[in-house]
């Protein structure tokens, strides 16, 4: 991670050339839209994503939307429907976030759905965003560039104040023209407003030929119904016991830093490798239908996060039956 003053780039062709280069070697690089400012990252790369979680000190890994220059470039990603096309053909590019099932073999980290079977794609407008796409020429993993707990940012100066010395570079191209962020539907069912956000409802449900089911929050705050907030989001089918410093008989062992074990988050003990680790090994364990056990991982840093995620994998399970 950066630690110096990072650069600001300007969206001519050697800034963008070079916030692309940033993002190629696996770096941070904030980059405006036409909603907020995001924290721009290879989808691709674990690492690279997990920084993002580091430099926001977010609590939890909440999934991530992937960016992509045009509808051809997101649908490469997803399993494509009729509403979709109906959407994307009326809105993208712009302040619009389509989540649609995972499409197989799709490449990415699976830190940026958190685990999910679900992406949610973005498309956006804003010329120097189109230009830095194109350039990358793969999908920007960027939630808004704010630290976790902070309004989003709208100038590359609020997100040098948040996370000036996280980042490799700031692409700054003025202020976003839209201020809030995208709109967010579900598409992995009935179409669903998870997010009200810079695309106005009735917008959508006029394109759509239909009204939207609509599940923000009850107190009507913009929030999503986040994923990666509710307990059963990643529920392993065997049990997972946390903080074991060995396994007993008929477990499988998950470790962290130097011991023996059945797979490591990091064997070197780095809080980065495990994050981008994480729901992969998670995944491949469960698939051997054994409970799963899972070594102390230190509380700071992205430990934060990985200790949320176990927790919510070994807490109790909404449709289990208890004790008869
Ligand atoms: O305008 C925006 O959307 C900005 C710019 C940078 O594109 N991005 C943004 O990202 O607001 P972020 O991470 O701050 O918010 C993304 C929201 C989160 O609440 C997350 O839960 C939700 O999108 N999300 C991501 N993947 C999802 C999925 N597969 N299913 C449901 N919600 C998802
Ligand atoms: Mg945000």
């Amino acid at each position: 991670m950066t630690t110096s003053p990072s650069p600001t780039l300007y969206p001519d062709a050697e800034g963008i050339a070079q916030a692309a280069a940033l993002l190629r070697a696996g770096q941070l690089v904030a980059f405006p839209t036409e909603t907020v400012y995001g924290l721009g990252a290879d989808a691709c790369n674990g690492e690279a994503v997990a920084a993002i979680y580091a430099a926001k000190g977010r609590p939890s890994f909440n999934p991530l939307i992937v960016h992509l220059p045009s509808v051809q470039a997101a649908q490469r990603y997803v399993v494509w429907t009729d509403d979709a096309d109906r959407l994307a053909q009326a809105f993208w590019p712009g302040p619009l976030t389509l989540v649609l099932p995972l499409r197989e073999g799709h490449g990415l980290s699976s830190l940026v759905t958190a685990g999910l079977s679900t992406l949610a794609l973005r498309v956006p407008e804003k010329a120097s965003a189109q230009a830095l796409l194109e350039a990358f020429g793969a999908p920007v993993a960027a939630p808004s560039a704010n630290p976790s707990g902070k309004i989003s940012p709208t100038t590359a100066r609020h997100v040098l104040d948040g996370l000036g010395n996280k980042i490799a570079a700031v692409l700054d191209d003025g202020p976003c023209s839209v201020g809030v962020e995208s709109t967010i539907v579900g598409l992995d069912g009935a179409p669903a407003l998870l997010r009200a956000g810079g695309l106005p409802l009735e917008a959508l449900e006029a394109a759509l030929g239909a009204p939207l089911a609509l599940k923000t929050t009850p107190d009507g705050s913009t929030d999503i119904t986040a994923p990666g907030q509710l307990q059963s989001h990643y529920a392993p089918k065997a049990p997972l016991r946390m903080n074991a410093d060995a396994p007993r008989p008929g477990e499988v062992f998950l470790g962290f830093g130097p011991m023996a074990c059945d797979e490591t988050l990091s064997e070197s003990g780095d809080l980065h490798e495990a994050a981008a680790r994480l729901f992969d090994l998670l995944h491949k364990l469960d698939a051997r239908g054994q409970p799963i056990a899972v070594a102390p991982v230190p509380t700071h840093g992205l430990g934060r996060a990985i200790n949320d995620r176990l927790a919510r994998a070994a807490a109790p399970r909404p449709n289990d039956p208890g004790p008869t």
